[in-house]
């Protein structure tokens, strides 16, 4: 497979959002507990297309332009959570206006979040934040260590003094990665929260680079 890596733009939002909601679940669906993708992607990509991301956000496509999977990231908390806020305020109007599928499970999943919310490090030291993910078919090969590798030398260049992420026991290529890479455990805390549809409490882990 030939693949290109280029800069992740506004218009990508359907691709990053199908890509983002296909392994929005330890690498598979999120379908099981999110019933709307749309809604999915305003919330979870959205945010670092429109003023929250910051250096680095990376798509991933083959030779037919078809995207495989992403790095998004953002440097500034403060500069992310705005973006954050009217992403909520846009999927509230999308609810109130009956655009959203299973609004009432949707919201539910979202409460669920912040009652089981992890842990995060300190944001002094570690002010980015990263998501990396690829489909199936685009997984083993090196995709995923390409993609952050790149972003990390956009954080370096950007001078960004630390980068935090956050993961589970279960993403085991993605620790595996995330260690190669001098990723280190800051923090770790057992968790509910993906019970109904995991069966078993997991461990949240919260990973830090120093740059
Ligand atoms: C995690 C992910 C981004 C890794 O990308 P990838 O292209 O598959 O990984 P790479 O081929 O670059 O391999 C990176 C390392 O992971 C290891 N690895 C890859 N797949 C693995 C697997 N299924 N189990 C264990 N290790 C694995 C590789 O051996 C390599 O380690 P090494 O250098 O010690 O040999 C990708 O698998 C993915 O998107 N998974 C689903 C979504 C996800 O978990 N995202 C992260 C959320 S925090």
């Amino acid at each position: 497979m030939s693949v290109c890596l280029r800069p992740a733009v506004p218009s990508d939002l359907p691709a990053l959002g199908r890509v983002a909601y296909t392994t929005g679940f330890f690498g598979d669906s999120a379908a099981c507990y999110f019933p709307d993708q749309r809604l999915f992607a305003l919330l979870w990509v959205w945010p670092y297309l429109h003023g929250g991301g910051g250096p680095g956000c990376r798509v991933a496509e083959d030779e037919r332009g078809q995207l495989l999977g992403y790095v998004l990231g953002a440097s500034q908390p403060g500069r992310y959570r705005a973006a954050l806020a009217q992403a909520a305020a846009l999927g509230l109007l999308a609810s109130v206006g009956g655009e959203v599928r299973r609004p009432l499970a949707c919201g539910g999943h979202l409460l669920r979040l912040g009652h089981f919310a992890g842990p995060h490090a300190s944001e002094e030291v570690y002010p980015a934040h990263l998501h990396l993910n690829l489909l199936p078919a685009a997984r083993g090969l090196g995709l995923g260590r390409t993609l952050l590798t790149a972003h990390l030398e956009a954080l370096r260049a950007a001078e960004v003094p630390g980068v935090q992420l956050s993961t589970t026991a279960e993403n085991v290529a993605a620790l595996r990665l995330y260690r190669r890479c001098g990723f280190e455990v800051l923090a770790r805390q057992q968790t509910d929260l993906w019970q109904p549809w995991l069966g078993r409490p997991t461990e949240q882990l919260t990973l830090g680079l120093r740059l």
